[in-house]
């Protein structure tokens, strides 16, 4: 897991105006229309920005593990709340990794595939602890 190529990646994505975080949530309700019913506390393009912001939170923060564990553990507690459960999180993964690769078409190479795929599953294995 490289966090330059999750910095440039994202980088990429987020300039292509603001369709990236729309796209995503498209994609995720899409294919599991059950949980749009848990987004509820903000409009749609709210929300979008917020995800946004924190996914860029979290690459610029991935390798300082004090930031990290203090952020996670703030979203833990929260998610847990939202009623998201642990079968949700590889449906968000694969809508953000399937994002990932329409939005960067050739530029989603198989490094930053791996490293998207690794940076996920560390975010999720520590949101799903201790439930
Ligand atoms: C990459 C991982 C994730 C990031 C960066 C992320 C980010 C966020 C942010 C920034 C918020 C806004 C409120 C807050 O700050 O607490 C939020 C709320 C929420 N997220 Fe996530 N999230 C992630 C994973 C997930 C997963 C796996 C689910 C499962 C479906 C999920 C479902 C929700 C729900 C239901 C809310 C509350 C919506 C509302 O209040 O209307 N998130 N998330």
């Amino acid at each position: 897991m490289d966090p330059r190529i999750l910095r440039e990646s994202l980088e990429t994505v987020l300039a292509m105006d603001d369709k990236f975080p729309r796209r995503f949530y498209e994609i995720l309700f899409e294919r599991h229309p059950q949980v749009s019913s848990l987004f509820v506390r903000s409009s749609a393009g709210a929300q979008q920005k917020m995800f946004a912001q924190k996914l860029c939170a979290i690459v610029d923060h991935v390798e300082d593990a004090e930031w990290m564990t203090r952020e996670l553990e703030r979203m833990r507690v929260a998610h847990d709340e939202y009623g998201v459960t642990a079968e949700m999180f590889p449906w968000v993964g694969d809508a953000l990794l399937d994002t990932l690769r329409e939005a960067l078409g050739s530029g989603f190479t198989a490094e930053v595939e791996q490293s998207w795929r690794v940076a996920y599953a560390r975010l999720t294995s520590t949101l799903l602890k201790e439930r």
